[in-house]
């Protein structure tokens, strides 16, 4: 053991002594509960590249039961979480009743049961996330970058000194990763335009795409291994969205459910400054494509829409998912055509 291992030890060792006796003698009551939090520090490595990637649980969204061409989705999930090792959970939804389904239905003209159960799973994962202190919230065709632990920790850092909180690291109660002063960093979407004042947190990023497909011409399509942090300008597509317990109390509450799809509604409220939103871009989250016909639950019923002759997951450079699904320890990328270089 070398000193700084031979240290951390020690810590360790006073912790769970201290904890121990705590326990034991039925101390831990919340006059305690100052000095437990500030020995934690001590030890116990806070850092967002743990298996829930610094959030107190990651959830995702997706229906108990599906088709079977859908049944890609939640395995693939469940595959690359273990590949990469990430700890999602998959609460099991309530049988919405009819009346709530066609409730939210009839919040917004000409939409179909489809809509209103893509609200309902939102709702779902957000009354969740009211019980935890923040939560990452996935869409069940998710993908990501099998990279992604190692990365989160400079990306914490960074929406920690955009939000100004960097400093308040130095109080006595050890900051959360990410800080507290956010509502929702949206850290998987289709797009959002990059707010450059204040100005971004930049950072190399090497599991970022050579080439990448953004509206942002800032970044698409050579976003040049970078990351940008930044204020939310009105990003869309809700693959990947955390949430504070506060903030989530604050959406669950609204009266105005269901008035726009839900990856717009919760735009409209980060681009209307309502809460505070952060968004990272290009996005850490995109969503999947199996290989095979392209089918939607729109109307409730399946529809083909199209035909996909590979799997592919755009803006992904190391996709979780693909990597996941092929045997030997050869990396591959599967983000479909490089744009053309003009
Ligand atoms: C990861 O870190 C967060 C923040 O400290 C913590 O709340 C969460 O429990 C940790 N997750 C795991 C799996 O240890
Ligand atoms: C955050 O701010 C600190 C202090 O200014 C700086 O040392 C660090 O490099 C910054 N980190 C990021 C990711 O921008
Ligand atoms: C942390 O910093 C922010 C921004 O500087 C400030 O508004 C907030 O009150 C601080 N929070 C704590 C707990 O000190």
């Amino acid at each position: 053991m070398n000193s700084l291992q031979s240290s951390r030890f020690k810590n360790f060792v006073v912790v769970a002594f201290l904890f121990n006796v705590f326990i034991l003698t039925g101390h831990l009551r919340p006059a305690n509960i100052l000095s437990w939090a500030s020995w934690r520090k001590l030890d116990l490595d806070y850092s967002a590249a743990n298996a829930t990637l610094g959030f107190e649980s990651i959830v995702a969204v997706a229906p108990n039961s599906v088709p079977v061409q859908l049944r890609w989705r939640k395995e693939g999930l469940l595959k690359a979480a273990a590949y990469s090792g990430l700890s999602i959970a998959v609460p099991p939804q309530p049988e919405w009743p009819n009346a709530d389904v066609e409730a939210l239905m009839a919040r917004k003209e000409g939409m179909g049961r489809g809509y209103a159960l893509s609200w309902l799973g939102h709702l779902h994962a957000l009354n969740i996330a009211t019980t935890h202190s923040s939560t990452l919230i996935l869409e069940d065709d998710t993908d990501w970058d099998i990279g992604i632990r190692a990365q989160m920790p400079q990306i914490a850092e960074a929406v920690r000194n955009l939000t100004g909180d960097a400093s308040n690291a130095t109080s006595i109660m050890p900051l959360p990763p990410f800080g507290t002063e956010w509502d929702i960093l949206w850290l998987g979407h289709c797009g959002d335009s990059i707010i450059f004042d204040p100005p971004p947190i930049t950072l190399p990023d090497p599991t970022v795409p050579p080439y990448i497909n953004s509206w942002e011409k800032t970044l698409s399509p050579y976003p040049e291994r970078k990351r940008y942090i930044h204020w939310s300008a009105g990003p869309i597509c809700t693959y990947a969205y955390a949430v504070t317990g506060q903030a989530a109390r604050k959406l669950v509450g609204r009266d105005d459910h269901g008035v726009e799809s839900f990856d717009v509604w919760l735009h409209i409220l980060c681009k209307g400054r309502q809460i505070r939103c952060v968004t990272v871009n290009p996005e850490l989250f995109h969503h999947h494509e199996g290989a095979g016909p392209k089918v939607s639950l729109a109307a409730g019923s399946i529809l083909e829409e199209g035909f996909y002759e590979k799997e592919y997951t755009e803006n992904i450079w190391h996709s979780a998912r693909c990597n996941s699904a092929v045997p030997g320890d050869e990396l591959v990328t599967c983000m479909g055509k490089e744009p053309d270089s003009q």
